[in-house]
């Protein structure tokens, strides 16, 4: 029972509208076979995949179904946990985005969002997180991620009243910005006594060093994003 986690995978099985980097970068044509093939070589029925945010390119329920059917079809327990690019999910209405998901399809997808999911002894916390990239005002960019802190603080909260010691947390952007050496996030990190921060959302290979990764104050830092891992979900407990 091993943990494994991607991001990124940004489908679009459902639709042409999606960046051209896509279409011509090397990194990322036939991304979704590169996928599809590890998963199935790496991945049992009883592991666990957590895939960190920007699933699908789709804005409608239609143009968005065969990228959730693409997910629904790889080995194991897959839990999605949401991205910037992910606007068929607001955070407040997870739980309705989670019905209507069963009502729809019946199908066997779990969405974490600012709360925990369980797996073996460990609780994994999920939020989307948020980084000052210079695309909106700093004032702008603090007051997300004051929100975003607060998400995860209630997930982590939530997780240690649950009796639960060891904890993972998932983030979709990354925990600190290209000036920053440690942030809001990485200190509740570590207050937490949490022993992984997993995330993603920083792809093309200029980005792949825009944050921490490898161990920071007793907390290992693992960058998920697709293309960094060349399509290969990064196993981050071994079980
Ligand atoms: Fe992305
Ligand atoms: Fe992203």
């Amino acid at each position: 029972m091993s943990l494994y986690a991607i991001g990124d995978l940004h489908l679009h099985y459902g639709t042409d509208r999606f960046p051209d980097l896509q279409k011509t970068d090397p990194d990322w044509v036939g991304h979704e076979e590169k996928v599809k093939r590890n998963c199935a070589r790496l991945i049992r029925p009883e592991d666990t995949l957590v895939l960190v945010g920007d699933h699908t390119w789709g804005r409608s329920v239609t143009e968005r179904r065969p990228d959730f059917e693409f997910i629904e079809a790889l080995p194991g327990r897959k839990i999605l946990t949401r991205g910037n690019h992910d606007m068929f999910w607001e955070a407040k209405h997870t739980d309705a985005l989670r019905q209507r998901y069963k009502e729809l399809y019946d199908g066997d997808l779990e969405f974490l969002q600012g709360s925990f999911a369980v797996w073996k002894d460990f609780a994994l916390v999920a939020t989307k997180g948020y980084t000052y990239e210079g695309l909106d005002t700093p004032e702008h960019a603090e007051k997300l991620v004051r929100r975003e802190l607060a998400r995860l603080k209630a997930g982590l909260d939530e997780a240690q009243a649950a009796g639960y010691k060891k904890i993972i947390i998932f983030l979709h952007y990354p925990p600190t910005n290209i000036l920053e050496r440690e942030s809001g996030f990485t200190r509740m990190a570590e207050a937490y006594g949490v022993s992984q921060v997993v995330y993603a959302h920083c792809h093309g290979r200029a980005r792949f060093h825009d944050s921490i990764r490898g161990m920071f104050h007793g907390v290992r830092y693992t960058l998920v994003s697709g293309d960094s891992l060349n399509w290969c979900p990064e196993k981050i407990v071994d079980g």
